[in-house]
């Protein structure tokens, strides 16, 4: 059963996308793919454009990236749009990404509700401003009853600063009684904002950068890792279906044999 699987999922990658895209819907597509969406500044200078003419355009990217994935099966589709160390960048630039979730979603939430997709945030709510969680917060609330694919919003989130959270609420909770087991992996990921999420299954960086800069680092302890030189506003549905049919190819074996 194994073998004959394992034949289905060969491909022939010089086929049509529409042909590789029913292709990967036969084999095991991930059920959580996150993506750290990297090079929209580069993408706008090698235009000569200003970088948050990049970080519009990766928004549009965003739309497609999630029609796609939804199309395929995905559960969960988390994208990191603010990480904690994003407020060092000029203002102009932190008040335009600020601005992306209502543009975002002002256009797009009608389309999300009737695609069944569920929005859902992970990050520091406190710190943003209250026009940005206002946008997020009407499209979870709008969002809340679907039951398709999970569209995960990383903003103003530190995987360093949660997993510390995680630490200090356990510690309270030890303290106080209220838990008395061990603190086991599975009690430990219920402290974690990804508390309701599976854990990714892929993750893809764009733009050449090899790093995770504190992008979800407890959860990606087995993920599959796939990096592209492709900046962001130029990733197009064929650097999706490439990067699950790597995914498909790969053996995980979380540490056995
Ligand atoms: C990193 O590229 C990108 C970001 C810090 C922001 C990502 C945000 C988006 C793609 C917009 C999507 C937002 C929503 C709400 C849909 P960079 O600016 O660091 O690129 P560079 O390394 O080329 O300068």
């Amino acid at each position: 059963m194994y073998s004959l699987w394992k034949r289905w999922c060969k491909k022939d990658a010089s086929s049509a996308l529409d042909q590789r895209i029913m292709d990967i819907k036969k084999c095991e597509v991930p059920q959580h793919i996150a993506i750290i969406m990297d090079g929209n500044g580069r993408w706008a200078k090698k235009r000569a454009l200003p970088r948050i003419a990049g970080h519009h355009e990766g928004m549009k990217t965003v739309k497609k990236v999630t029609k796609l994935a939804n199309q395929l099966g995905v559960k969960t589709l988390s994208v990191y749009a603010f990480s904690t160390e994003n407020w060092k960048r000029p203002k102009k630039e932190v008040d335009f990404l600020m601005k992306l979730p209502q543009e975002f979603l002002g256009t797009f939430l009608p389309e999300l509700i009737s695609e069944n997709v569920r929005v859902e945030m992970i990050g520091d709510k406190d710190s943003l401003p209250a026009h940005t969680i206002a946008a997020v917060e009407k499209a979870m609330d709008e969002t809340k009853d679907n039951t398709g694919m999970v569209l995960n919003f990383a903003l103003n989130y530190g995987s360093r600063a949660e997993i510390l959270a995680a630490v200090n609420k356990a510690a309270q909770d030890i303290k106080s009684g209220s838990i008395e087991s061990d603190i086991t992996e599975e009690v430990f990921n219920r402290y974690l904002m990804t508390d309701k999420l599976s854990d990714p299954d892929l993750l893809i960086r764009t733009s050449g950068e090899i790093r995770l800069s504190n992008f979800m680092l407890w959860q990606l302890a087995y993920s599959e890792l796939w990096f592209t030189d492709v900046l962001w506003p130029d990733f197009k549905d064929e650097q999706l279906v490439e990067a699950i049919e790597v995914y498909q190819k790969r053996s995980r074996r979380f540490g056995g044999v």
